[in-house]
């Protein structure tokens, strides 16, 4: 099966014509490698980068509102972005929940995802470790409350990324390990398999996020046993990008 490699451009570039620029390059680094691949971009760029032509790329959002209509002033609806062509969004994102994001909001932002036919990416992550392993606990909590009365038959639509806050971003204090991106894909499928059942969560792709680039992408997707990357910093270098997808196209 092949390999999803997410690049969530985040709040960059910094303008319309960047974008254009960095995606241009991003197309031409992506010729050659098999793995499936999706760009998430700021709202105000979707159009900008389905003009140029998506090809082989999924276009993907970085949030929705959690209401599906109505007076939300700079709310950005999933029907709004199923109208786009958009055909994923990144949910429950760390950076999101930090300043805002509750656990009904993202059960209520899948729910109306998967209404409008888009791939919901759930990001889940602890905020730190400790030796009481607690983490596992508020993991599996976020799964849970994210999953709340969706039925089986749809949760097999969503992609999981385990993205450990510690790990994400300039201010990460460190590098996640091969080990503990496995030590984690276990327990999420365990948590998933109990919400569901055996069958569906072979069907789930999940993914690892977090200070992820070319020089441990290859271990995260094999030791770590990710089906592929959630990548920040690295999808805003065309080549480092385009580096790593072939990395996951050459992993049988
Ligand atoms: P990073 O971001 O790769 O720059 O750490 C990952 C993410 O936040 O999705």
């Amino acid at each position: 099966m092949k390999k999803i490699i997410v690049g969530n451009w985040k709040m960059n570039p910094a303008s319309k014509k960047e974008a254009e620029k960095l995606f241009k390059e991003v197309k031409k680094n992506i010729v050659g490698s098999k793995a499936n691949i999706i760009v998430c971009a700021p709202f105000v760029y979707l159009e900008t980068l389905k003009k140029i032509g998506m090809g082989r790329i999924g276009l993907g959002s970085q949030n929705v509102s959690h209401l599906e209509s109505g007076a939300v002033t700079g709310g950005v609806s999933a029907s709004m972005l199923a109208s786009l062509g958009v055909k994923y969004c990144i949910v429950g994102h760390s950076e999101c929940r930090a300043l805002s994001d509750t656990d009904q909001q993202i059960n209520l932002k899948i729910k109306n995802l998967l209404k409008n036919k888009i791939t919901p990416i759930l990001c889940v992550g602890e905020r730190e470790r400790d030796e009481a392993h607690t983490y596992l606990q508020f993991v599996a909590n976020q799964i849970k409350y994210a999953f709340l009365d969706i039925p089986k038959s749809a949760i097999k639509n969503i992609i999981i990324a385990y993205e450990p806050v510690w790990a994400i971003g300039a201010s990460a204090t460190r590098t996640a390990t091969s080990e503990e991106a496995l030590e984690m894909n276990i327990f999420i499928k365990k948590v998933v398999s109990d919400i569901t059942d055996e069958k569906i969560v072979k069907e789930i792709p999940i993914l690892y996020g977090g200070s992820a680039d070319e020089s441990d992408a290859g271990n995260f997707m094999t030791l770590g046993g990710a089906f592929g990357l959630l990548l920040g910093r690295a999808s805003l270098d065309a080549k480092k990008f385009g580096k790593i997808l072939k990395i996951a196209s050459d992993i049988k």
